[in-house]
């Protein structure tokens, strides 16, 4: 008797925090999650003017397709943050069949809450709410010359260096090319 009352009291507790997760993923999440094309993350790479030994974020990583392209042919340090915990281990196993697990790292977590002063290109592909969110990290935390290239939505208040249009799957994406400038006045 007692042991059924320990075993479905275990079960409550399980149940409420696995809910508990789902809401507070559920009310952090800033955009839905929607690859980028292929030919989109070559082309913000590209952009990005993305350097070997170079180390890149993804802020919002999803299955990693951009942290893998980024050590794959541009031989920089990859970096995701993502809130799914699905996503986080399916890019993780994506980065292991690359064997790129020395290059790519994927936290799970908040971008709200990441340090992104050691990074050189920051990428995003979010929404425009979202990307106002994360603008006063982005310049108290970036280094002169970094640079930050946003899938389809801008960064409003900032000026971009290019804007480049690209066709693909039935539309025009557009991915909005930013740099820190050198001296902050
Ligand atoms: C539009 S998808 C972009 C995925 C990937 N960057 C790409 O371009 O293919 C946005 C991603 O951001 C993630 N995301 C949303 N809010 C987040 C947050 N607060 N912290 C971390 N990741 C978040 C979503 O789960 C989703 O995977």
């Amino acid at each position: 008797m007692m042991s059924a009352a320990l075993t479905s009291t275990a079960a409550l507790l399980i149940l409420v925090a696995w809910s508990w997760a789902q809401v507070s993923e559920y009310t952090k999440r800033l955009a839905p999650y929607v690859p980028s094309p292929p030919e989109i993350v070559e082309k913000m790479l590209d952009a990005a003017e993305l350097k070997p030994g170079e180390v890149l974020y993804d802020l919002g990583s999803g299955d990693g397709r951009v942290l893998i392209a980024a050590a794959k042919k541009y031989k920089a340090k990859a970096v995701g943050i993502e809130i799914s915990p699905k996503l986080v281990k399916l890019a993780q196993q994506r980065i292991r069949q690359e064997g790129l697990q020395d290059q790519c790292r994927v936290i799970q977590g908040d971008i709200r809450e990441v340090n992104l002063s050691d990074a050189d290109v920051v990428v995003l592909y979010l929404l425009t709410s979202s990307n106002e969110l994360l603008r006063p990290n982005l310049e108290r935390q970036l280094k002169p010359g970094a640079r930050v290239v946003s899938h389809d939505f801008e960064v409003r208040g900032w000026r971009p260096i290019r804007v480049i249009e690209v066709p693909a799957h039935g539309r025009t994406h557009q991915i909005y090319v930013y740099r820190v400038p050198e001296s902050r006045q």
